[in-house]
């Protein structure tokens, strides 16, 4: 899982900067993903080139010093700190259940439009036929969002505002995916985009965060039962 994680915690690591390196580093952020895209796909001597024009624009930014010191670090030793693995492949199975009926139905109709958009993608290198399955994954990740955060607020869920906050903030990375699969045409960057923004994501949220909240509903039912129970009403 090292290398699933590891493109996933470039953008975590870009989240939690403090404002005022946010907005310096705002300015270099194409460059840093580019960057990051070509030492994913281990074409280091680019990734590093680019690594080195982002110290000189922002020289306190930390994760492109570290990537720049990881790129030179593969140049002498040819250790590589990931797997350059893009599988694209999202796969479906107990394990990503989280014990809820109409969340896991959305999570596995989900799963298979971000594996229908990849095979796409895969099959020719080709974007140009991916408008119509990324808007369509657009408006089935915000019907799903709303299903979930509705399930949460009509059960007093503790953590809908950490949700709600990560639900946000994929929509606004989906967003600017869309523009840059229109605008772009760099296959490296596109493809790591995809893999960390789509195929990462959704499976470490739905592990992660959605997992705990099916824990938290699976509880919360046992809870009323026993309540009913105790109260003498029929739990039925
Ligand atoms: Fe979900
Ligand atoms: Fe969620």
């Amino acid at each position: 899982m090292k290398g699933k994680e590891q493109p996933q915690s470039v953008y975590e690591a870009f989240d939690a900067d403090p404002p005022e390196m946010l907005a310096a580093k705002r300015k270099t952020i194409r460059l840093f993903e580019r960057g990051a895209a070509y030492y994913y796909f281990k074409e280091v001597s680019q990734a590093l080139d680019l690594f080195r024009q982002c110290l000189d624009e922002c020289p306190d930014d930390r994760l492109a010093r570290v990537y720049a010191d990881r790129c030179e670090q593969f140049l002498r030793t040819g250790i590589h700190e990931g797997t350059g693995e893009v599988d694209l492949a999202v796969q479906w199975g107990p394990g990503i259940e989280i014990g809820h009926t109409v969340i896991d139905e959305q999570h596995r109709q989900l799963f298979a439009s971000v594996n229908a958009f990849t095979d796409t993608i895969k099959k020719d290198r080709d974007f140009s036929h991916a408008g119509p399955i990324i808007d369509f994954l657009d408006e089935y990740v915000q019907i799903h969002f709303e299903t979930e955060e509705s399930i949460m607020e009509m059960n007093g869920y503790p953590f809908m505002d950490v949700q709600k906050e990560q639900h946000q903030r994929f929509f606004r990375r989906l967003t600017s995916l869309k523009r840059e699969i229109a605008e772009d045409t760099d296959w490296h960057f596109l493809l790591f985009k995809i893999q960390v923004l789509l195929v990462d994501w959704l499976v470490h949220h739905t592990c992660k965060a959605d997992r705990h909240l099916g824990k938290f509903l699976r509880l919360e039912k046992t809870t009323d039962r026993q309540r009913t129970i105790q109260s003498g009403a029929d739990p039925a």
